[in-house]
């Protein structure tokens, strides 16, 4: 693993989607999903062409960045690919080595190694570009007591609903375009010295009519955790290409949001309104069979909707939310582990059909 040491990362720092009203999607994030206001940069505090919403939950922080004019990068995003990710920012301690290590191994800058100050100190950020119009951002934080970075302030609205027990990011899923999945990989290997954990080819993940590769990506500590998916020949439109035809390009499919009662914030989600695919009864019928014993009531987890699989380590437990905007793009998973590393291989093709009704109502199949 001695090559993998020359890029420290210490988890992730932020996840910012580009959206057409930050401040709705704020909204939506705090009330549907427990995100609690961290702090907020816009015409009140000098920023001009920007306005953006930062909420965290545990150790998650989302972004929510609108453009004011139309004139703008941001908009400009927007309008190509609806809302989505634009930055996957890295925790490191060390921004610049970062930057000049990737960029010296063959990747493409974005933002060269920049000082930001204000009154709580000073962050280093830098920036590379990965597939389609994502970006990582990384972030060096150590010398910074702020709420967030230089140029936002504490936001603290009064409307606050409650957390549901989301507590970190498990792993953050990208969609590339056909015949790129291995493009991505070796970039992840050889750029920033990931290593790959894990594959799935088409028979692994295939229902009858759609289908999908996959390869896994972890860096050295293992808290990064980047699941790369290209669509593979089915009889039907795979929900990859759905994604890549409605994102216009590569992007990121998914987050997945660890929580250490699964039970708990899947009730709290459905509560608040969040949308999660479903699988047919049929399939908590066999799950005994397929996954042993487990400690949750087999009921429980039926009731809620909540998915069990099982690998040489353990299980985990995991629900998948249907698309969170208007295009077939982005959604999140709810995963709960218990010993299990892997990410639910044996719910792939229950999951798929379910994602394949969906389609077919969308007249996407
Ligand atoms: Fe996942």
């Amino acid at each position: 693993m001695s090559n993998q040491d020359f890029l420290p990362i210490n988890g992730t720092d932020y996840v910012e989607f580009y959206v057409g009203n930050a401040k709705q999607a704020a909204h939506y994030y705090q009330t549907a999903f427990g995100f609690q206001p961290l702090a907020y940069s816009g015409l009140e505090t000098g920023q001009t062409d920007r306005t953006s919403y930062v909420l965290q939950q545990g150790k998650i922080r989302f972004v929510f960045t609108t453009a004011l004019h139309p004139d703008s990068s941001i908009g400009e995003h927007v309008k190509q690919h609806g809302d989505g990710v634009k930055v996957v920012a890295l925790w490191v301690d060390d921004a610049r080595s970062a930057f000049y290590d990737t960029v010296n191994r063959g990747a493409k800058p974005y933002m060269n190694p920049t000082v930001h100050n204000d009154q709580y100190g000073e962050v280093v950020l830098s920036g590379i570009h990965i597939y389609g119009e994502t970006v990582h951002v990384f972030v060096e934080r150590k010398n910074y007591t702020g709420p967030f970075l230089p140029g936002f302030v504490k936001w603290e609205p009064s409307y606050r609903p409650s957390e549901v027990g989301l507590k970190y990011v498990d792993h953050m899923v990208g969609n590339v375009d056909w015949g790129l999945m291995d493009t991505w990989v070796n970039f992840y290997s050889n750029v920033m010295g990931f290593h790959q954990m894990l594959s799935f080819d088409d028979k692994d993940i295939s229902t009858e009519y759609t289908a999908l590769m996959s390869k896994v990506m972890s860096n050295g500590n293992g808290y990064i955790k980047f699941p790369i998916n290209e669509p593979a020949k089915g009889k039907k439109k795979s929900q990859i290409e759905e994604y890549i035809e409605f994102y216009h390009g590569s992007g990121v499919q998914h987050v997945a949001m660890a929580t250490d009662n699964i039970l708990h914030t899947v009730s709290e989600l459905k509560a608040r309104g969040v949308e999660f695919l479903t699988v047919p009864d049929s399939y908590y019928e066999t799950v005994s069979e397929r996954v042993g014993l487990i400690e949750e009531d087999i009921n429980e987890l039926k009731a809620r909707g909540v998915l069990i699989d099982r690998d040489d380590e353990g299980y985990l437990l995991q629900l998948f939310t249907k698309p969170v905007e208007d295009r077939p793009t982005v959604f999140y998973e709810i995963i709960q582990r218990k010993g299990a590393k892997s990410f639910g291989k044996g719910n792939f093709k229950a999951l798929f059909e379910s994602i394949e009704r969906e389609q077919e109502r969308r007249n996407t199949l």
